[in-house]
């Protein structure tokens, strides 16, 4: 079983999905060890809690300088002894101690079709109000493995979705979620999980 970290900083409807997807038996191979959110309040650690799942929170505000709780952050990491970190609308930086030392195992969504709508600046909603600025037709989801860039790592996963006349924002983030990101995350989790996905020469390779 690969032991599995989820990393979270909203609400944790894609942890939803990756909880259900593997009570379901959609995503096998797979245990849960830890839910981790940088904020105390959010639902996603309720959600960890109601399924049974180790809750953790660790936030960059209980610590004086960022180095230091990028120390704490990777020594809560390290005693799950995780195979597999999933990023799911996680809003802290990664340290790089930490990229180096899980290589190829940290795996991140982001809610557009990377390589737009990506990089410095470019979370949550704000992905959405510029990719409809932009006034892009066809926006969506990226899984990629996470490396020193900003959603620069190997493309694990994407899908489309169309941007509809009218949209909001928060209506085109709705979508995305339900037509994306909570089907191709799992999805990357139980490739993963069952060996279909390796990194060669910078790029993700179907077995
Ligand atoms: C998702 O859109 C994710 O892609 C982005 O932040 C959002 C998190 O939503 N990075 P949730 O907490 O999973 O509901």
């Amino acid at each position: 079983m690969l032991r599995t970290v989820v990393c979270v900083s909203g609400g944790g409807t894609n942890l939803q999905a990756i909880i259900d997807a593997v009570e379901a038996g959609k995503v096998t191979n797979v245990e849960l060890v830890g839910v981790i959110s940088n904020n105390r309040n959010v639902k996603s650690l309720e959600r960890a809690r109601n399924h049974g799942i180790p809750d953790i929170c660790i936030s960059p505000k209980d610590f004086e300088n960022r180095d230091l709780f990028n120390e704490a952050f990777l020594a809560k990491v390290k005693e799950l002894k995780p195979d597999l970190i999933v990023l799911a609308g996680f809003l802290v930086t990664i340290p790089p101690a930490m990229v180096k030392e899980y290589g190829n195992r940290i795996i991140n969504i982001h809610p557009s079709l990377i390589p737009s709508f990506c990089g410095v600046g470019y979370y949550g909603l704000k992905v959405h109000e510029k990719a409809l600025e932009r006034g892009v037709k066809v926006t969506g989801a990226t899984v990629h493995f996470v490396n020193d860039g900003m959603d620069e790592g190997p493309i694990i996963a994407q899908k489309a979705v169309c941007v509809e006349d009218g949209d909001t924002p928060e209506v085109l983030q709705k979508r995305v979620m339900e037509q994306a990101e909570w089907i191709i995350l799992p999805q990357a989790i139980d490739d993963f999980a069952n060996g279909r996905i390796t990194v060669a020469d910078g790029k993700v390779v179907r077995k």
